[in-house]
């Protein structure tokens, strides 16, 4: 391999490491909206504590891979959101709000509780 070359295929994996790097990106920021924009606030609660009709989605959600199949295929009393209404991009962006949600703090730190 002659030194341009090598010079060109690092810019070149360089490039590519970059472009991945975008198509991942998620936004906590966006993901609230879409939690709100498409109702799961209505079951789950607006910080995903869990309702009267749906369960805790966090703090520690499920990974991202269970989510996406299970909010696609589920036939219980929650309704299915194929991709034409729930693009992978908003679910990824839903689950990264999910995730950058604080767990409360541990009850044998309130000395109220104890
Ligand atoms: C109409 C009420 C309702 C809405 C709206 C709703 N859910 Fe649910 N969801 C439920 C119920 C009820 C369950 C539990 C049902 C079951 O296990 O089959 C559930 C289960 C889930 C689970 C599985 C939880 C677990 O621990 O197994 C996930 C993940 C989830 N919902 C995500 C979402 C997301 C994301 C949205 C918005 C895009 C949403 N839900 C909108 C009612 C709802």
């Amino acid at each position: 391999m002659t030194h341009s070359s090598l010079l060109k295929s690092t810019a070149l994996a360089l490039l590519l490491l970059g472009t991945q790097a975008t198509c991942l990106a998620q936004s906590a920021e966006k993901g609230k909206e879409a939690f709100i924009k498409n109702g799961c606030w209505q079951c789950h609660g607006f910080v995903g504590q869990g309702g009267v009709t749906g369960p805790k989605l966090a703090p520690d959600p499920k990974p991202f891979e269970f989510i996406n199949v299970f909010i696609r295929h589920t036939k219980g009393p929650m309704p299915q959101y194929s991709e034409k209404i729930l693009s992978k991009e908003d679910l990824a962006d839903i689950h990264a709000y999910l995730q950058s949600i604080p767990k409360g703090p541990d009850y044998k730190s309130i000395p109220l509780l104890n």
